[in-house]
């Protein structure tokens, strides 16, 4: 599913953000990325997405090389990845509804499937009657589900997490984690970006661990 081969990534010219890196995550994988902070879990998670190429070294999404990509395609993968912010990056003046719809409006998809989809994702996540709340309105935990619903309305391939739980209490955090193991259940690849040493404890999940740049 991802396979990082040798990746090298720099900003300017400052140390690289990631050293060469080489990583295979396969399908249906659930793989967690910890590290100290300025480790480069959020760069490597932003190559993943196809948000940043990588300097040097080759990286490969669903088949595809991120370095020979063309835009239409790259635009259709990104499609297929979803992701989930620290900082959840919600949309503070659209409520809800608006919120996890947004991305489905963009892609053109027919309006009535739009309502059936985001009603269904709503659902799933317990927050059916949330959907007129504005963001500012809502539990943090509230918000990080609705981050999450936006980020896997469309049945991505792979779901991306950063800090899920940064911000969340010990029992919301519990509660999203479940969540994430959950959509992992039902087929997804779930990476998740964390440098909480209490995530990882009890976990029998793989465990990528970078500290500046490199994998360790
Ligand atoms: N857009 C950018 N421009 C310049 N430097 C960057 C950029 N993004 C990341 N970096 C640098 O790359 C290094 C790794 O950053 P990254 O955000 O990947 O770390 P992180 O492991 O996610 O840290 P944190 O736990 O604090 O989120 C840092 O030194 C950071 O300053
Ligand atoms: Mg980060």
């Amino acid at each position: 599913m991802i396979q990082l081969f040798n990746v090298y990534k720099t900003f300017g010219s400052k140390n690289p953000a990631l050293i060469d890196v080489s990583l295979k995550i396969n399908k249906g994988e659930f793989v967690f990325i910890t590290g100290p902070s300025g480790a480069g879990k959020t760069t490597l998670l932003k190559i993943i997405f196809c948000a940043e190429k990588p300097t040097s070294g080759h990286a490969l999404v669903n088949g595809r090389n991120l370095n020979r990509i063309k835009d239409r395609e790259l635009s259709l993968l990104r499609r297929r990845i979803g992701v989930v912010f620290q900082d959840f990056k919600l949309l503070p003046g659209r409520n809800v509804f608006e919120n996890v719809a947004l991305s489905l409006e963009i892609m053109g998809v027919p309006l009535s499937m739009i309502r059936k989809k985001a009603h269904q994702t709503l659902r799933y996540l317990g927050l059916a009657k949330k959907e007129d709340y504005y963001p500012p309105q809502l539990s943090g935990g509230e918000q990080q589900r609705v981050a999450i619903a936006r980020a896997i309305i469309n049945n991505p391939l792979i779901l991306l997490a950063d800090e899920p739980t940064g911000n969340l209490d010990p029992d919301l955090t519990m509660e999203i984690m479940a969540l994430l193991r959950e959509i992992h259940s039902k087929g997804t690849t779930v990476i998740v970006a964390t440098h909480s040493q209490e995530l990882l404890k009890d976990t029998t999940r793989r465990i990528v661990a970078l500290n500046k740049g490199r994998i360790v």
